[in-house]
């Protein structure tokens, strides 16, 4: 950093992740974040002390105070309170918790809306349960991929009638990086009377969620992408007070249940919030979010949203430099009120490339079908010669043909 330069978030938080090769430029933090360097320390601690120590005590003292703890974060990251969050278990199990619930209160004809290229894991379990109501409740799978980005959220909007009940989107699409308007299809949904369930989890610490001021039912999201929280972190819920008393967890486990350790036969739910757990939290899991969880509070949202959007400037101007021959298209949206945090590219041989691209020039993308190449940027750590990196090993792989010396084959976790 020059002398007298207002320091970047990348220059104030770079150093707190583990990086062994500064040369390496990341770029799917939207995928899996990085690890926080006190991740390391904090799990060495509760795996030692709270754990190798204290056994069974750590509950009362540590374990049960840190899922408050953390509810308390998230709450704070997406304008909630506490009461209305719970941390816990995947991002596909909350929505099935909480889509199976508004179906228990359906009546037959109804319909729930999602788009055909929704994340696939959320598909399926809609497909899922709809096919389990034995035609009671259908499920309308609209096909989004022939709109342009002007026409996305109008379409939606049609197929929103009187019979659909329930709305499933991604905040963020986790192809294409399109950013949809929650205050818009909230409030159409209010209109018809149709509850909406976001999966915020390409969104949730990239840029500023308020659930209050754009007035959501439930979230579901995921904690290992830009919240740093680790492999498979637990994943979190969120649901609006007023709905909690009306909607029942269909999975009726001893932690959701109204005192756990009274061991009673019989289920009867918590009130609130607490009746959506199912399990005994994953301790080891759950204590290696609070660190990412705090640098994204420290660092703040709004700060994060504006860098995130100059990156991302930066690397589609570095991509439209590249000349059409080399058959780069850009699928994100160009306008900022409707891109993410991640920026996608395709090409005809993008698998190869993306191989390429880490195996010879230390970039680390994402491939996904069809044909796509998903750079993120997770402005805590990103910078600009990460972005520089990526762009000349992109002109690079393909002026070079270095992606032909790449299978076409596609293998493994990408
Ligand atoms: C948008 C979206 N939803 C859901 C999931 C699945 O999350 P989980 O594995 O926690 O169920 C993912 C995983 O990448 C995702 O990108």
């Amino acid at each position: 950093m020059a002398k007298n330069e207002i320091p970047t978030l990348s220059d104030l938080f770079r150093e707190r992740f583990f990086i062994d090769d500064p040369e390496t430029a990341y770029l799917d933090g939207n995928s899996l974040g990085r690890l926080p360097l006190a991740t390391r320390d904090i799990l060495n601690q509760v795996i030692q002390e709270q754990w190798g120590r204290e056994l069974i005590r750590s509950w009362n003292q540590h374990w049960l105070p840190l899922t408050l703890r953390i509810r308390e974060k998230i709450a704070k990251l997406i304008g909630a309170e506490t009461d209305e969050v719970l941390v816990g278990d995947s991002t596909s199990v909350n929505l099935f918790k909480l889509a199976q619930a508004c179906l228990d209160t359906f009546a037959p004809g109804s319909k729930v809306l999602s788009d055909s290229t929704n994340f696939p894991s959320d598909l399926y379990i809609l497909q899922g349960l709809c096919a389990r109501t034995s035609g009671r409740v259908v499920l309308n799978q609209f096909d989004l991929s022939h709109c342009s980005t002007e026409e996305i959220e109008n379409s939606l909007v049609q197929q929103m009638t009187q019979s659909t009940k329930l709305v499933v989107l991604s905040h963020v699409h986790y192809q294409s990086g399109y950013l949809f308007s929650m205050e818009r299809l909230n409030s159409r949904a209010r209109e018809i009377g149709a509850k909406v369930i976001w999966d915020v989890s390409h969104s949730v610490g990239a840029l500023p969620i308020d659930v209050r001021k754009s007035d959501c039912d439930m979230l579901v999201g995921c904690c290992y992408k830009y919240l740093n929280g680790g492999p498979g972190a637990p994943a979190f819920l969120y649901l609006r007070r007023e709905l909690q008393s009306q909607l029942r967890n269909p999975i009726q486990g001893w932690f959701g249940a109204a005192d756990p350790f009274a061991f009673s036969d019989i289920y009867q739910p918590q009130h609130g919030i607490e009746q959506f757990a199912v399990g005994t939290p994953c301790v080891l899991s759950m204590a290696a979010i609070e660190p990412g969880v705090d640098l994204v509070l420290e660092a703040g949202v709004a700060q994060i949203r504006t860098r995130s959007l100059e990156l991302t400037d930066r690397f589609i101007e570095g991509l439209e430099s590249i000349p059409n021959v080399f058959g780069y298209s850009l699928v994100t949206p160009r306008g900022k009120d409707h891109r993410g945090s991640h920026v996608s590219v395709r090409h005809e041989h993008a698998w190869q490339i993306t191989q390429s691209l880490i195996h010879d020039f230390k970039v680390i993308p994402d491939y996904r079908e069809p044909s796509m190449i998903r750079f993120g940027i997770t402005p805590l750590y990103t910078n600009e010669t990460d972005i520089e990196r990526a762009v000349t090993a992109l002109r690079r792989a393909v002026g070079e043909r270095t992606y032909e010396n790449y299978s076409r084959e596609k293998r493994g976790v990408t």
